[in-house]
């Protein structure tokens, strides 16, 4: 086995697998409501592709955990096929891979059964407002319901905990950060907040009106008892909280997810793969490693293994958001992958 390692010593262990850059969402901060150029279709990765590059990461660098991101992930028609073939690696140390989808839930009810069925383990479904309007100005489509439906679908699947993630932006959903409280904690879902960061439109993200991890806090202090969950991240403000109970909610967790002003850089055990086939080993790289062309132009497994270590070589040892000489990456979010 090769480990996956960086020039800071870090080790990947966690593969995020963007299989599209569609998306039938137009989330302010992530694309204009135009939508974006999609990528013509010989550019992105077939299904056999994929499958080849995920088992290469399992097999040879021993990844562990698995996450299928998009644009939306479920545009993607090979999904669960891609999901079954995956979960039937194991690495080196023989542990199977976990897989996880992070969706924006559209179409998510329908698709569980065969989710399931291909293996899939957990689900982190976005929601940043529980007020239809705001939801819809938001995301720019009316489809609060939607999102709601297949909350409940994936608990009654029994892949809980669900996660669900918000982003706060100031002036606009702002008032929603108790009501997601409220409503997750009521259902046992896990919300983590995360601080916006400069991955969308230009000019979308402004960093004096970010609405901060801390604000976050305060607010939800305002009505619940926060106590600080210990994890493997030693550094404050905690990442994860424990939420006592009250008479509406049973007590749980919840994530305010520091990105911008806590970045968790030096603990990063991340690489990624673009729906095209790049190897991105930061959100924040300003350098891609083209897989899919030595792909294409029949490489064999150890020519894409020393080209994917190369490109982990030169993980960037923090993103750099906060500081003067920042550079917004060329692709959205929905382009990387979350
Ligand atoms: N900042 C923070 N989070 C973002 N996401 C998308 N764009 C941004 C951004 N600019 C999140 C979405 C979703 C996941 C795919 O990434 O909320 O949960
Ligand atoms: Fe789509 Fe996710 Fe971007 Fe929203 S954040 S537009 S759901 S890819």
């Amino acid at each position: 086995m090769t480990d996956l390692v960086d020039s800071y010593g870090r080790t990947a262990r966690d593969l995020r697998v963007s299989l599209t850059d569609r998306c039938n969402l137009r989330c302010a901060y992530c694309m204009p409501a135009e939508g974006l150029a999609w990528l013509p279709g010989e550019e992105v990765l077939t299904d056999d592709e994929v499958n080849r590059l995920i088992a290469i990461a399992v097999q040879r660098f021993g990844i562990t955990k698995l996450r299928f991101t998009g644009g939306e992930p479920l545009l993607r028609p090979g999904l669960e096929r891609i999901i079954a073939a995956a979960t039937t690696l194991r690495t080196p140390e023989g542990h199977r891979p976990e897989t996880a989808l992070t969706t924006n839930g559209l179409g998510l009810d329908k698709r569980l059964p065969g989710l399931v069925e291909a293996g899939l383990d957990r689900v982190n479904v976005s929601l940043d407002s529980l007020d239809r309007e705001r939801y819809a100005r938001i995301t720019r489509r009316d489809r609060l319901s939607d999102v709601l439906r297949s909350l409940e679908a994936v608990v009654a699947a029994g892949l809980h905990p669900v996660k669900v993630n918000a982003v706060v932006m100031r002036g606009v959903n702002e008032d929603d950060v108790l009501a997601l409280a409220g409503f997750c904690l009521a259902r046992g879902h896990q919300l983590r907040f995360i601080e916006q960061m400069p991955l969308g439109p230009r000019g979308e993200w402004d960093r004096s009106s970010m609405v901060t991890a801390e604000e976050i806090l305060d607010r939800l202090r305002e009505h619940y008892d926060l106590t600080p969950l210990d994890q493997s991240r030693g550094a404050a403000p905690a990442e994860l909280w424990q939420v006592a109970a009250d008479e509406h909610q049973p007590g749980g967790r919840i994530g305010v997810i520091a990105s911008v002003t806590n970045p968790f850089c030096a603990a990063c055990d991340r690489t990624r793969l673009t729906s095209d086939g790049q190897v991105r080993s930061c959100l924040f790289s300003r350098r891609e490693t083209d897989l899919r062309t030595l792909l294409r132009g029949g490489a064999d497994d150890d020519e894409v293994v020393n080209a994917w270590l190369g490109a982990q070589a030169a993980k960037p040892r923090a993103h750099g958001i906060d500081e003067a000489d920042f550079v917004q990456p060329s692709r959205t979010m929905s382009a990387i992958g979350g």
